[in-house]
């Protein structure tokens, strides 16, 4: 499929037909029906890629580069501490300079909410944006997306309670403009100053309900989707913080209370974009249960930024399909 955009910003600039080639492209990756290795691209020409992690990462970071890695491209990791945006260079001029060096493809995470808005109407080069502030990080709603889907969990019909500090989590930001396109209702749970004092004008509000209730959340949601307290991304001090875990956090314990009380049918699968804080969303139990699928997220973050990768740099070559 072609016609993917030179940027991925957020999950608006895919049609549903591309979010759906995705999932499909993504899963034969991780079945192996596509062999991984040199020229999974193009025949002719071996396509560069380079990452410039302008915040801490772990998973997102590694997993695009062994994705890179698998599909064969050249990898440049873009290292921002010793280069010229430390001396003042914009950061188009930057990205200027790495497409005239031969680089087709570069994967950003930055604090900047929107930064690459203003690249939109003439792409320096092409772009996946890896979390760009508090506004977007649509490759990591993908593999969700992936990741509930292979799971059984119910996306279609079905409902997700989202818990924690949605405000600033730029994957719950994703999750909101991917998940109702796919029928998939969405109950942002949190306290007050974690939850969008109105939801933005593009979305759908009849597939949105907030509440500062966990447990509610939990009784109407299918699967449960917690966020970390972004505190690096709070203005002022989270003055809800001390006793998080007792009032909005969910535990094991709590998931079988409810579940021995008749509450709940079954006890749902727990997802975390990670790095999860043990002790304050959730409790070591819950992470170490078989309910909780973050591993599963990031096994399926591989084969999704692949087919995400690869999306992008069909029109390079022969392999479109
Ligand atoms: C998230 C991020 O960086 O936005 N993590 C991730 O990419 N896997 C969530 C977070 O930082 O809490």
């Amino acid at each position: 499929m072609n016609g993917f955009p030179p940027i991925l910003a957020e999950i608006n600039d895919l049609s549903k037909d591309q979010i759906n080639w995705l999932l499909y492209s993504a899963k034969r990756f991780k079945l192996g029906v596509v062999p991984v290795g040199k020229y999974q691209i193009s025949d002719s020409h071996q396509p560069i890629i380079a990452t410039s992690f302008l915040e801490n990462s772990t998973r997102t970071k590694h997993s695009f580069v062994i994705a890179i890695q698998k599909l064969g491209a050249m990898y440049v990791d873009f290292n921002t501490e010793t280069s010229s945006l430390k001396k003042g260079e914009s950061l188009e001029e930057t990205l200027l300079t790495l497409r005239h060096q031969g680089v087709d493809l570069c994967i950003i995470r930055t604090s900047v909410s929107h930064q690459f808005d203003e690249f939109k109407a003439a792409p320096p080069i092409r772009i996946i944006n890896g979390g760009d502030g508090i506004n977007q990080h649509p490759t990591q709603a993908l593999l969700d997306l992936m990741t509930f889907m292979d799971d059984g969990s119910k996306v279609s019909g079905g409902t997700v309670g989202i818990i924690g500090d949605c405000v600033h989590s730029r994957v719950a930001h994703s999750l909101m403009e991917l998940l109702p396109q796919f029928g998939c209702k969405i109950i942002l749970a949190g306290p007050e100053e974690c939850l969008p004092k109105k939801l933005d004008s593009r979305l759908d509000s009849s597939m949105f309900h907030l509440t500062n209730d966990t447990k509610e959340a939990i009784l109407k949601s299918d699967f449960l989707y917690l966020l970390r307290i972004q505190k690096e991304r709070h203005s002022g001090p989270a003055t809800y913080y001390d006793g998080y875990l007792q009032k909005h956090g969910v535990s094991l314990a709590r998931l079988e209370h409810m579940l021995s009380g008749g509450e709940i049918s079954k006890i749902p699968f727990v997802y975390h974009p990670g790095p999860a804080n043990v002790g304050v969303e959730l409790d070591h139990a819950l992470m170490k249960s078989r309910y909780y699928r973050a591993h599963a997220q990031v096994t399926n973050s591989v084969y999704m930024r692949m087919a995400i990768i690869k999306a992008m740099l069909a029109n390079l070559g022969e392999k479109d399909e």
